[in-house]
């Protein structure tokens, strides 16, 4: 089955997004947007999970309710900028297992470099929501899901707050059963390989290291 490329357009994330994208906006405050436009995006990105029927007593009598289908998911974030959507994911699915992928970008290749990975043991049995801010040529969630693929997860969607049409192209061409969420779809790369107008280095901006 062919993946669907979705752009976020609910008014609280892209409120919220603006904030983001500002270059007056302080580390504190950017942590907390990643987190809440990573929790809203979750909230979306959730709603084909499989319902089933369940008779609940209340009070009063008995209602027809209906529960998530005994589906497990779990968060893996590309560290580091990943990790800072970590907290808003598990705020609406506390249950959920989070596994880790240490890519960086080679500065000047551009090409992801591996440096850690640690997965779920059941992660065959998991849908896997994949998590890094920025897709910029694509290269390190192409790499991510990859590796995440390898031990043949239930099925793997990508959830990133900006992206570059190239990385999107790429992204899709090189997992195309991956559905992918974003905030904001941007205009272009620069020579750098940064997003225009993006929001700069999300690391960075996250974690104040610059
Ligand atoms: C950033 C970002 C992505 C990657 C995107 O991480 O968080 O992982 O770049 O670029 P790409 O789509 O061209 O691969 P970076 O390599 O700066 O590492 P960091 O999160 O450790 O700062
Ligand atoms: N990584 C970032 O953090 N920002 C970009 O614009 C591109 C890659």
């Amino acid at each position: 089955m062919s993946g669907k490329a979705v752009i976020m357009d609910h008014p609280l994330i892209q409120h919220k997004l603006s904030i983001l994208r500002d270059v007056s906006t302080g580390t504190r405050e950017f942590r907390e947007l990643v987190n809440e436009i990573a929790m809203l995006m979750i909230y979306d990105a959730t709603r084909d999970l499989p319902l089933q029927e369940k008779e609940v007593q209340t009070p009063c009598g008995v209602a027809h309710c209906r529960e998530i289908a005994g589906r497990k998911l779990a968060f893996v974030p590309i560290l580091r900028a990943g990790l800072g959507m970590v907290e808003g994911a598990l705020a609406l699915v506390p249950s959920a297992r989070v596994g880790h992928i240490g890519l960086y970008r080679d500065e000047k290749t551009l090409q992801p470099v591996e440096y850690y990975c640690k997965l779920p043991k059941d992660i065959d049995k998991r849908d896997v929501f994949v998590l890094d801010p920025m897709l910029a040529t694509g290269g390190s969630a192409i790499d991510a899901i990859t590796q995440i693929k390898k031990r043949a997860p239930h099925s793997v969607k990508f959830l990133c707050i900006i992206a570059a049409p190239e990385g999107l192209e790429a992204l899709k061409k090189a997992h195309p059963d991956v559905d992918i969420f974003a905030a904001g779809l941007d205009d272009h790369l620069n020579e750098n390989g940064y997003i225009v107008p993006g929001l700069g280095d999300a690391g960075d901006r996250i974690f104040g290291t610059k």
